[in-house]
């Protein structure tokens, strides 16, 4: 039987997991936000308390969804709600949207999010603690570290090698045999077609942007 569960953070992220935990038919126990008021209903949740709230029960009578979410230069948060919690003994709940596809053989570790639409195909690895986000489509054989955040609508080719703490922002598209070193930024909307190295930070072209002459 699937163990009730606490998510922890309150915003957008957290709304999306909430909607599919719902159509997974998920016992939802409250959220553990401290920016938010015990009691106060979020996202039709109950507010539990600061993050500290989850030592009220004990880690083999529940699991934990991450709701915290990942932004390029704000990802550590989540890592590290991840890692405290972890090292604790509890268990982060793997949630897979019912409309995503993925291949019988696919390796997906504890904690790792597939959101809504997420196709991945046929020898795929992810790591923990990651999230797939809408729309996002990792083909054959790619491997994905921990705590990297693809953004909706990424697709990533055959056998790309993606380190832990990247992020490959939205829409950007990343060609078969490429590694991603750890730690870098591929810019929402980039092309990439060589190998990018530790920490780096990939700006796509920027759209040129004039006033309509009147007519
Ligand atoms: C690439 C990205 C990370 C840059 O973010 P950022 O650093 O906050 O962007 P800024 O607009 O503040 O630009 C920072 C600097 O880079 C420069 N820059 C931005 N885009 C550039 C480009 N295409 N070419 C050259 N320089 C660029 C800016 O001029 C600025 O320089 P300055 O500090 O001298 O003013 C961001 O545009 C992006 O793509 N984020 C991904 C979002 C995403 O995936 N969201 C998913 C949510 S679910």
């Amino acid at each position: 039987m699937t163990k009730p569960v606490i998510v922890l953070g309150g915003g957008g992220h957290a709304k999306v997991l909430i909607a599919i935990l719902r159509r997974l038919n998920c016992r939802l126990l409250g959220i553990v936000d401290p920016n938010q008021t015990i009691g106060q209903l979020v996202h039709g949740l109950n507010v539990l308390g600061a993050d500290n709230a989850i030592f009220d029960y004990s880690n083999t009578e529940i699991e934990l969804v991450n709701g915290v979410g990942s932004l390029p230069k704000d990802k550590g948060l989540r890592a590290a709600l991840f890692n405290t919690f972890n090292a604790q003994g509890y268990r982060f709940k793997t949630v897979i949207d019912p409309t995503a596809l993925i291949a019988e053989d696919v390796e997906l570790s504890h904690g790792v999010q597939v959101m809504t639409g997420v196709i991945i195909q046929v020898g795929a690895k992810i790591a923990e603690n990651t999230i797939l986000n809408s729309g996002a489509i990792v083909e054959h054989d790619c491997r994905i570290g921990r705590h990297v955040h693809i953004a909706p609508g990424a697709i990533l080719s055959g056998t790309v090698n993606v380190s832990d703490h990247v992020h490959i922002g939205t829409g950007a598209t990343i060609i078969q045999g490429i590694s991603i070193g750890a730690n870098s930024i591929i810019g929402a909307g980039s092309a990439i077609t060589q190998d990018i190295a530790y920490n780096q930070i990939v700006y796509p072209p920027r759209p040129r942007i004039e006033s309509i002459k009147e007519q």
